[in-house]
């Protein structure tokens, strides 16, 4: 086989475990794989985790446990969700594999050697849940412009690879190749606002990180975790090592899928590199859109992300595979909701799809006892449909050939559409009450049950597991009958088909009854399901918690609006004051004044900066490590020139004695007190 096929998706964040949105890119890429085999490619396609970086380290520190340790569970749940997602990777690559971090090491130090990295000191502002470096005058009102989360000072020694180098060669490519990066619009945001405002150098080290690549010259330093990151594309096939044939075999990678907010990754500082090694570069980037939840990228940290594993145990990987690929149109976000999904589920997947199967075949065993033997007559309108059918392979064929996966799911529910309504035009129960018309009814049910073997095979790179459900149904497994070529063929399947009716394969939902369920399930476990177990709750046990829930929620004591002796404030008035604790990463005094200790704390995914009256008490290295009370809703002030973004609380007892109210580790920083 000579047409080779290199798919890749990013390599997954290992700081948390995935939610719905995230996983769009991955099912994207199987889909496209499994075209891709269909159509006779040798495909690779990898996924894989990215485990190194700051914010790991601290979900880690956090956790208590060793980084190597959180990351080792998080990959386990993550190869877990693929595989209850039916994705078919060829590789998954960790970067905390060794033949990685060699490769890392390895074109480290050649750019260093070649003078394309150099020692220098970084200052400037980084996030750390984006593990990104920025610009002062590319924060967006003093926070990441990417996340919206608050970014971290920092001064560091570092290593610089010498992008501003490669910007004219890049501005060249992106000139002279307009289908590198898709959709459009994608391209002409990186020209514009990244490329001709300028690049500069690039901070590929870091010093305060130590959970890293280590940079083997200089072991203070690790490899910056994009740098080490954007390597697993070509380490993964060997580069570099004693056995490299996947890379030359492969590389350069056909596509590079992933979301838009990392596209600038990818078409920028990877080419770069790229150019720097002096080999290839990827043939093409697609950026597709985010899944949003209220107009917001759905995200972990914003609490607002449905859990893949509970969607998958309660609808089947198809149907949830179906709704992501259908409802994200090329180049758009999508918003997600639970009744979108059950709605999709219904009239998609039970209504057209479930329905067309369940009454092709219901009918041939009604009307023929399972089996038509019977020589068919066709109907005038079979060879409208056996057109649409034809077409309806080249139309997605088509879309799919340019990433449209939401248009080419679109045209196959033309078809079946069109059937479903070709049933109801030649009314097979008509047609039944005559004997003399059976060779006709004969032949409309051929036509749906040949439309069906076409819709099979289509539906095939998009959903693992209902092609087999309806062929197991209609009663073939030919690959002559199966094979993506064969659904250009119109009549190929035996006339005398005989049936084996199964269970309905996509049943409909009670929609309230659903949300309810669903709703129950996230009050249960708002952050994911325990690693390694898919969440089993029943219907009754979901409206238990709800309606637990909803009891606890009935503060008891005084009536809203009524006034308060004297001192006395109502439990409603207390819950306004957000207490969480804070873990204190780094601390030092204000300059200019003996009381005042400004910190650093990590409070949940937040990291603030408050200033506290408390030098006289606490000196700052005394304060780093500590796990403090701080009062995270309070409005920001500036005290001394320095902004305070919350409280920490202390005991003081007026005489001169405070303490910092404090609580042990065992609490995870971001905790509520209450
Ligand atoms: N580790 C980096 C990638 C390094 S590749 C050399 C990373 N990881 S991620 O876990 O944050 O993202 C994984 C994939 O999910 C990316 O394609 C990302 O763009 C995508 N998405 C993250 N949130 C998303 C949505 N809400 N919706 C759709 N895709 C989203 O980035």
């Amino acid at each position: 086989m000579d047409k080779t096929f290199y798919i890749t998706t990013p390599i997954y964040f290992s700081n948390d475990k995935l939610h719905i949105g995230q996983t769009y890119t991955t099912v994207a890429s199987d889909a496209m794989a499994r075209y891709k085999r269909l159509r006779g490619y040798d495909v690779r396609f990898l996924t894989g985790t990215d485990e190194h970086g700051q914010k790991i380290e601290r979900a880690a520190q956090k956790k208590g446990v060793t980084p190597q340790e959180y990351v080792d569970n998080i990959a386990d749940w993550i190869k877990e969700l693929w595989k209850a997602m039916r994705i078919e990777v060829d590789i998954f690559i960790r970067t905390t594999d060794e033949l990685h971090e060699r490769a890392v090491q390895q074109i480290f130090k050649k750019l260093y050697e070649q003078d394309d990295i150099y020692k220098s000191v970084y200052e400037g502002w980084y996030c750390t849940p984006c593990e990104t470096f920025f610009l002062e005058r590319q924060l967006k009102e003093g926070k990441c412009p990417d996340c919206g989360r608050s970014v971290e000072k920092i001064q560091e020694e570092s290593y610089f690879f010498r992008l501003s180098k490669y910007q004219d060669r890049i501005a060249e490519h992106l000139q002279a190749h307009p289908d590198f990066i898709t959709p459009q619009s994608r391209r002409n945001e990186m020209i514009n606002n990244f490329i001709k405002p300028g690049l500069e150098d690039l901070c590929v080290s870091r010093t305060a990180c130590k959970w890293g690549v280590p940079v083997d010259f200089d072991p203070g330093h690790v490899v910056y975790v994009w740098m080490d990151a954007l390597v697993n594309y070509i380490s993964a096939l060997g580069y570099l090592s004693d056995d490299d044939r996947e890379y030359r075999k492969y590389w350069p990678a056909d596509v590079h899928m992933m979301a838009k907010e990392i596209v600038r990754f990818h078409v920028i500082i990877w080419p770069a590199l790229l150019m720097a090694l002096n080999e290839p570069l990827p043939k093409h980037v697609h950026g597709h859109g985010w899944l949003t939840l209220e107009g917001e990228k759905m995200s972990k940290s914003k609490g607002n992300a449905a859990n893949p594993k509970v969607l998958l145990e309660r609808y089947g990987t198809d149907a949830i595979r179906y709704f992501l690929l259908r409802e994200m149109s090329y180049g758009n976000d999508c918003g997600y909701s639970d009744e979108a999904l059950l709605k999709r589920i219904n009239a998609d997947l039970a209504n057209d799809l479930g329905n067309l199967l369940s009454r092709t075949v219901g009918m041939i065993d009604k009307y023929f006892g399972g089996k038509i033997e019977i020589r068919r007559v066709q109907d005038s309108r079979e060879a409208e449909i056996a057109a649409l059918a034809v077409q309806t392979v080249l139309k997605t064929e088509e879309a799919l050939d340019s990433f449209h996966f939401s248009e080419a799911l679109a045209e196959i529910w033309t078809l079946i559409r069109r059937v479903n309504k070709f049933a109801d035009e030649t009314s097979p129960w008509v047609l039944a009450k005559d004997p003399a018309k059976k060779p006709e009814l004969a032949g409309v049910l051929y036509a749906m049950s040949e439309s069906l073997r076409i819709i099979s095979v289509l539906v095939s790179p998009f959903m693992p597991e209902t092609p087999q459900r309806i062929q197991e149904q209609l009663n073939f497994s030919d690959p002559a009958l199966t094979a993506w070529e064969s659904a250009k063929t119109f009549g190929l399947l035996p006339e005398d088909i005989s049936i084996v009716k199964g269970e309905i394969i996509f049943p409909r939902l009670d929609v309230p009854k659903e949300l309810a369920v669903l709703n129950g399930l996230n009050q249960a476990d708002p952050n994911a399901p325990s690693v390694g177990k898919f969440q089993q709750i029943s219907p009754e046990e979901a409206f238990k918690v709800l309606r637990e829930k909803s009891a606890s929620q009935l503060v008891p004591g005084q009536p809203a609006g009524q006034p308060a002796p004297d001192g006395v404030i109502s439990i409603q008035d207390f819950a306004k004051v957000k207490l969480k604790v804070g873990l204190i990463m780094q601390c030092e005094r204000v300059p200019g004044s003996d009381k005042l200790l400004k910190s650093q704390i990590q409070v949940g995914e937040d990291l603030r900066r408050i200033v506290s009256g408390i030098a006289q008490w606490y000196a700052p290295e005394d304060m780093v490590g500590r796990r403090v009370l701080v009062v995270s809703n309070l409005q920001p002030a500036k005290i001394r020139g320095e902004v305070s973004e919350g409280m920490l609380l202390a005991a003081s007892d007026g005489e001169g004695n405070l303490s910092l109210a404090t609580v042990d580790g065992s609490i995870a920083h971001g905790s509520e007190v209450r």
